[in-house]
């Protein structure tokens, strides 16, 4: 029986092909499963899993408790804002404390970078990233391709471009390792200031004009300006950045082809992509989203295969 190269989903960086095949191939049985009118499984009775949530979410927040109740695991749920965490507790403390109560399996969200692969160092579970700082979001990234393989039949060969806060975003990074490890073609395009200088080492084409990044691609994932990481300015204001980086119907209808447009959410309607275009035909966005259960419910079926008999 084919079984994950990895214990931990910490980064796609840790993933090889055969991983991210086999994850689509879980999850298409599962999406079969979620549109059934019993939307549930047995597979996971005897696995129990905490959602450590140190930053806010919804989609992955929701997702993920989703994912586990329909794989009929025991959840249980916690946010650092209502926490002893707010005491002094430390994040191994924390976690220890709560897998003594007999726990398989942690997803964490945490604003630092690497603290997933920390946990998994220093504590006795199964760790999922559910995005760690600036760096990975790997569910989402895996997502948004199972969402690409539906809307257009295969990653491979197809010419996807990343659109604004390249630097500040782990959604980016996590994608680019995704869509590289399939055989696609990625492009990054934002202000320069937003592109993080070491960006040509990932194997991506870099481009600052939107429209000539538009009328390459066949896909383009367009990220949310994270005011929230940023103690600088880094573009004149927002009106401008709108204007250059915002994607609207009349910009998408002047292209030489009709392009798939995506965003992982929470969306800035008007500033990076207008309600025309987010609510179009052409936007995958609630795909991504529906997709997101059945992605996580095969992470986290395949995990808990390796930590016990399902
Ligand atoms: N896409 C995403 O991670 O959204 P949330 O921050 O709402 O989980």
């Amino acid at each position: 029986m084919s079984e994950l190269s990895v214990n931990h989903l910490l980064g796609i960086k840790y993933l090889n092909k055969k991983d991210i095949q086999l994850i689509f191939e879980t999850a298409d049985h599962f999406k079969e499963v979620i549109n059934r009118p019993i939307k549930k499984v047995p597979s996971l009775r005897d696995i129990t899993i905490a959602n450590l949530f140190f930053e806010n979410s919804t989609r992955t927040k929701l997702s993920f408790e989703l994912a586990e109740k329909r794989l009929s695991a025991d959840v249980i749920n916690f946010s650092a804002s209502q926490s002893s965490v707010k005491k002094g507790e430390t994040l191994i403390d924390t976690v220890n404390n709560i897998l003594s109560m007999k726990v398989d399996m942690v997803v964490m969200r945490h604003p630092n970078p690497g603290a997933g692969v920390f946990l998994s160092q220093h504590v006795d579970a199964s760790i999922i990233n559910a995005g760690d700082g600036a760096h990975e979001h790997p569910t989402q990234a895996l997502l948004d391709s199972y969402s690409i393989r539906e809307r257009l039949g295969d990653v491979k060969g197809k010419k996807v471009v990343i659109v604004g806060d390249i630097l500040h975003s782990r959604v980016a990074l996590s994608n680019i390792y995704a869509l590289k490890l399939q055989g696609a073609e990625v492009m990054v395009c934002g202000p320069k200031t937003l592109l993080p200088k070491y960006i040509k080492d990932l194997g991506v084409k870099v481009e600052t004009n939107l429209r000539k990044a538009l009328n390459w691609c066949d896909v383009a994932n367009m990220l949310r300006v994270q005011n929230e990481r940023m103690d600088i300015s880094y573009f004149p204001s927002t009106r401008e950045y709108t204007q250059q980086y915002g994607v609207n119907k009349a910009l998408l209808e002047s292209l030489d082809k009709e392009i798939t447009i995506m965003h992982p959410g929470p969306i800035n309607r008007g500033v990076e992509i207008t309600s025309d275009v987010a609510d179009s035909d052409q936007a995958i966005i609630l795909d991504q989203v529906e997709n997101g259960v059945a992605i996580r419910m095969a992470i986290i079926y395949l995990l808990a295969s390796k930590i016990k008999h399902v």
